[in-house]
């Protein structure tokens, strides 16, 4: 196997957890702070060695390119306002080894659907990496760095994985394998997607970052539909189970997941806490509001 160099980012949903924010505007563009989502998955997967971004896109969704696209007026304007550290950060984002590649999903068919549009980039020798931007994760390393070191140990596809309460475990794909403690992995005994409370064979839950194997797009092209009608990529990377194995990783770090206003708001706060200009003042600000 090739070494991790592709990352594949879905970003044809519709958001619908976030209108009306996201009627007009892609929930991948929803800002914390001044950062939009798909901005912070980006810098993740180059972190971890990509090179080459993949984002299946879909209508409405133009801005996601235009953001990754150079912006030379801009740039001079900032530059002749004496804003060259502004202007270096824009002209930086994507750094000049990496490449964005666009494909379209015509039709929102299911994740799984999304990830195997973008099958005529991957070749039978590469493992790939899947983002969903709406899950903001972070750890140090980043959490998608973590995963590309387990899936280089062993060869497997690694699945980030989290516990969650049972009352919650309806919302996600859920494995089957012994808790392996923050930092470790464990191998995936068995997989379901959005099972039913009581039905579900653990509460490790996927969150939305992947290492695959290339196997799954062989998987993804024959695949029926699953749960909600969907074809799911949960279903697929279950059948790499018995043949090339799949490693349950308790990452290091924290999920934010910014599809939902709730973690959306807990991402600005801990994030804005912590920012070295406005941190203190947004303390402050927190405290008087609270009257604490
Ligand atoms: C998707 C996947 C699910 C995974 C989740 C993580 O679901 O289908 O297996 O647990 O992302 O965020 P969605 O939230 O898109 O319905």
């Amino acid at each position: 196997m090739k070494p991790l160099t592709k990352a594949i980012f879905p970003v044809a949903g519709l958001g619908t957890r976030f209108l009306p924010a996201t009627k007009a505007q892609p929930k991948e563009m929803l800002t914390v702070i001044d950062k939009p989502l798909i901005q912070f998955a980006v810098e993740e997967a180059i972190a971890a060695g990509v090179t080459q971004l993949i984002f299946v896109t879909g209508r409405t969704k133009r801005a996601i390119a235009d953001h990754f696209d150079a912006t030379p007026e801009l740039d001079r304007l900032l530059r002749e306002k004496g804003r060259e550290t502004v202007a270096e950060e824009l002209r930086t984002i994507i750094p000049p080894h990496v490449t964005c590649i666009y494909i379209r999903q015509p039709e929102a068919l299911g994740l799984g659907h999304a990830v195997h549009c973008a099958a005529p980039l991957i070749g039978d020798d590469e493992p790939f990496a899947v983002l969903l931007a709406d899950d903001l994760m972070r750890g140090d390393p980043p959490v998608l760095a973590q995963m590309a070191e387990v899936q280089r140990a062993t060869g497997r596809s690694v699945l980030a994985v989290n516990p969650v309460p049972l009352e919650d475990i309806g919302s996600y794909g859920v494995v089957a394998a012994q808790d392996p403690g923050e930092g470790g992995s464990a191998p995936v005994t068995d997989m379901v997607e959005k099972p039913p409370k009581g039905e579900a064979p653990s509460n490790l839950a996927v969150v939305g970052r992947y290492i695959l194997r290339p196997e799954v797009m062989g998987v993804l092209a024959t695949l029926p539909p699953g749960r909600g009608g969907e074809i799911q990529l949960t279903d697929a990377i279950r059948q790499l189970i018995p043949g090339t194995g799949v490693e349950a990783f308790r990452y290091r770090g924290r999920r934010y997941d910014c599809g939902s206003k709730m973690g959306f708001l807990e991402a600005t706060v801990d994030m804005g806490l912590e920012h070295p200009d406005y941190g203190p003042q947004l303390r402050a600000h927190l405290r008087s509001s609270l009257g604490a």
